[in-house]
């Protein structure tokens, strides 16, 4: 299989391309991922891996749109820290990132307005962490190019768009020993992190099942001019199935079944509405305004997808996506266990101590300050000063540098990344095929069945990292 870190990046109109080459792949994909399985060897376990210490944290960042700062803002300020670089294509960008930059202290060289330029910062020998926080169907690329150049890397959610990058990831994160973690804020809110020590703990007897989502309307953000580089997201929607977004509600729910290390994801299927929404406002924007033209005619997505998934060890998982319609947002996040149950949204959050009633406040409130773990009481007075998605953004950059600065295994590693991301490709192919099912690989080739949990919630491993 031809590596992609040699690619040229994806230009506008490549990213439509991109998205129609694979829908052509669909047919075969349950046939490529029987022979990725056959052909991948693990070459090194990467569960449970700790990389040599790093005592000062160089950082670069590539990609400072909307969501690239917040970890200017959340590494900045923790010592130990040096953010070394920063590549950007909109200079105006950059400008803003480098400013920001400064107030904290830091001094990065910029690489903007070249499309290229994030290679040269990968390149350089005084780096030790990539971020990259650019359009998704760019993730896999930069990052493999990344630890192709001995960086760890951390990247956006999801940190690829298809089966095929996914097990590149995996591959040269196993043969160059480099971290790839995904950037998945979700797993650090307080209510995950408790909901995950209950799992652990037995609260929930065996967990049965487990429900999550990302809804959230996009439509006045995916068709504000620019609010997004290049409207990435609304190409997005108007080229590709299936669930689009996984990985916020997936990754907790996959945390606290122990998905890598005990159980795994074994097959899905994926069905999804008809688009209501979009097609119609791209040709209302169009009748007033031509720069909407690209849009019009469009096959969009379906307003919501539905996709449900089976583990190996038999228990199941609910994923909604729908990011257009005015309803309120919701994550969902629920768990069934045979003994208890929680769910988060709508809120109230709730808990079941297993009476077939949801607890009252005040017991809700005494379950969750008996749950909370380690994490929470170490460190919520330094999350809430840095803040960034209720403080679940400080959490995740804290966690990712305490980590690379002990030589510690990271929460969130590259089998974990790739198994929330991979049901991209793979709902999209169930939406295509009648919601037939589809198998989804285990990229840890049986490895599952002894790794060992990774989420540190109790500190067994800290490096004590402070604000500066
Ligand atoms: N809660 C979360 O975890 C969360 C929230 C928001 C976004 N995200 C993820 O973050 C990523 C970025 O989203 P966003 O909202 O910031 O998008 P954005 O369009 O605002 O930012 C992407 C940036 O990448 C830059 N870019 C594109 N090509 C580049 C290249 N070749 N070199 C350097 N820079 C390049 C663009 O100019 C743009 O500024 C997405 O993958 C998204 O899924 C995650």
């Amino acid at each position: 299989m031809a590596g992609l870190a040699g690619l040229s990046l994806p230009t506008a109109n490549a990213l439509y391309a991109q998205g129609l080459e694979d829908e052509k792949n669909f047919k075969d994909l349950p046939k490529r991922i029987e022979e990725y399985h056959k052909n991948h060897v693990q070459r090194f376990n990467m569960s449970g891996y700790a990389a040599p210490a790093i005592e000062n944290v160089r950082v670069g960042i590539i990609g400072l749109g909307n969501r690239g700062p917040t970890y200017i803002k959340t590494m900045g300020p923790l010592k130990g820290v040096q953010i070394v670089a920063l590549a950007e294509l909109r200079p105006e960008k950059a400008v803003q990132a480098e400013k920001m930059a400064k107030e904290y202290g830091h001094s990065p060289d910029i690489y903007a307005g070249d499309e290229n330029a994030w290679k040269k910062l990968c390149e350089r020998d005084d780096i030790d962490l990539v971020v990259v926080t650019t359009h998704y169907p760019a993730h896999a690329k930069m990052g493999i190019y990344a630890m192709k150049n001995g960086k760890h890397t951390a990247i956006a959610v999801p940190v690829a768009a298809t089966i095929e990058e996914c097990w590149e990831l995996v591959k040269t994160a196993e043969e160059t020993k480099r971290h790839c973690m995904m950037l998945e804020n979700c797993s650090y809110h307080t209510f995950q992190m408790t909901t995950l020590n209950m799992a652990r703990k037995g609260f929930y007897g065996e967990l049965v099942h487990g429900e999550c989502a990302y809804n959230s309307s996009k439509m006045h953000n995916n068709f504000t001019k620019n609010f997004y580089w290049n409207m990435w997201w609304l190409k997005e929607y108007a080229s590709k199935k299936g669930n689009i977004y996984p990985t916020h509600g997936l990754g907790p729910i996959c945390q606290m079944m122990d998905i890598n290390r005990g159980d795994q994801l074994d097959f899905l299927v994926s069905m999804e509405s008809k688009d209501f929404m979009m097609a119609e406002k791209a040709a209302e924007l169009n009748a007033k305004d031509p720069f909407y033209n690209e849009f019009v005619g469009k096959d969009y997505r379906g307003n919501m997808n539905c996709t449900l998934i089976k583990t190996k060890k038999g228990r199941t998982i609910m994923l909604q996506h729908d990011a257009t319609s005015p309803s309120p947002e919701t994550y969902i996040m629920g768990a069934y266990g045979t003994k208890g149950a929680s769910l988060k949204y709508p809120s109230p959050p709730r808990i079941c101590t297993g009476n077939h009633k949801w607890a009252s406040q005040d017991e809700y409130e005494k379950v969750m300050e008996q749950y909370k773990p380690k994490i929470i009481k170490t460190f919520n007075e330094m999350a809430n000063k840095l803040g960034g998605h209720g403080g679940s953004d400080a959490y995740k950059s804290w966690r990712l540098i305490d980590c690379l600065r002990g030589g510690f295994p990271l929460d969130i590693d590259v089998y974990d990344s790739v198994t929330w991301s991979c049901i991209l490709p793979l709902s999209s192919w169930s939406v295509n095929n009648n919601s037939n099912s589809i198998q989804i690989p285990d990229f840890t080739v049986g490895a599952w069945k002894n790794n060992e949990r990774n989420m540190d919630i109790d500190l067994k491993y800290y490096a004590n990292t402070v604000l500066k």
